[in-house]
């Protein structure tokens, strides 16, 4: 269901401020919920914009009757971090027919016209994942297991996003002759999903060395599984377990000794949308793909201390 936001309707703003509708993916994870909280402390009266902010509940469907409400609102710019890749071309020359410019952040959409959109700002996913496999290579080296059969699950998130897509490539790309990839399947991007799937994982599979996981929502469900079977898991326990986003609570499960390492994706993106916004405005022109730079986390840092000196 749509959510209708607390702020006035885009035709009661005053003149001066630009009002902005941002369609979010949903509430999945500790990453999103940093995500909307950027956006909405961003996007303030005090700095001069009214945000209308729509919770997909991961539904693409809802996202798209989301769009079509900023655009009868006459909204300023569109923001959409879509659920998934496909099927945004109609919703899309919508926008443009109106002469909304649309910003897409976090997630990517895959259209055959790329004039339908201004720009994106995000995170490098497939990056992330073949970051994950060179990590996973020289950790596996590191224990003398560089040669030894490694079998491996992965938890994907939702299936079509590019989150998803990229991270499941980008692990793909790095994967050596002597692993073995059991299985994959979606948890969402979900921790009570994440965690139902990891325990028929574990159910299917007594030889699991490895489990990969989509986001830290996914992995701390994993974690639960792992432990309600009698296993272990991180550096000292039976399963490797590595995972994407690097939340606070991943340095907590990393201070803990049950999660590997975490892969960071950025979500403070509503200054850097903010950023375009401002450029737009003054009528310069705007880089059409913006990377974000991301780093990973491993227990052998001092993973307690980089911990205080993070913002989500
Ligand atoms: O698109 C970014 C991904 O979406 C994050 O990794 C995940 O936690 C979120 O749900």
């Amino acid at each position: 269901a749509e959510e209708v936001a607390e702020e006035p309707a885009a035709e009661e703003a005053s003149d001066d401020l630009i009002v902005v509708g941002y369609a979010q993916v949903g509430a999945e994870s500790d990453w999103r919920t940093a995500n909307t909280e950027s956006f909405k402390t961003t996007f303030t009266e005090e700095n001069g914009y009214q945000l209308i902010f729509d919770d997909a509940q991961q539904k693409q469907e809802n996202q798209i009757k989301a769009i079509r409400s900023f655009i009868q609102q006459e909204v300023d710019y569109i923001v959409v971090a879509p659920v998934v890749e496909t099927g945004w071309e109609t919703v899309l020359e919508e926008a443009k027919e109106a002469g909304i410019p649309v910003i897409l952040s976090d997630r990517m959409m895959d259209v055959s016209d790329d004039s339908l959109y201004e720009c994106w700002v995000g995170g490098n996913f497939e990056k992330e994942g073949a970051d994950a496999a060179a990590w996973l290579k020289t950790y596996l080296e590191g224990q003398g297991r560089g040669d030894e059969e490694i079998n491996i699950v992965t938890l994907q998130g939702t299936i079509g996003a590019s989150a998803q897509v990229g991270r499941t490539d980008g692990f793909a790309s790095g994967m050596q002759d002597n692993w073995v990839m059991l299985d994959k399947q979606t948890g969402e991007f979900t921790q009570s999903k994440g965690q139902e799937v990891m325990e028929s994982f574990l159910k299917q599979y007594p030889d699991i060395d490895v489990v990969v996981c989509e986001n830290d929502n996914m992995a701390f469900g994993a974690i639960d599984a792992i432990k309600a079977a009698g296993k272990t898991c991180g550096p000292e326990g039976d399963i490797t377990i590595i995972s994407f986003d690097a939340v606070a609570a991943a340095f907590d499960a990393m201070i803990a000794g049950d999660l590997n390492a975490a892969f960071e994706c950025n979500p403070l993106h509503g200054p850097r949308v903010a950023e375009i916004i401002q450029k737009l405005e003054a009528g310069e022109s705007v880089e059409k793909i913006q990377y974000v730079d991301e780093a990973y986390f491993d227990t052998s840092m001092d993973v307690a201390a980089i911990k205080e000196t993070r913002a989500y």
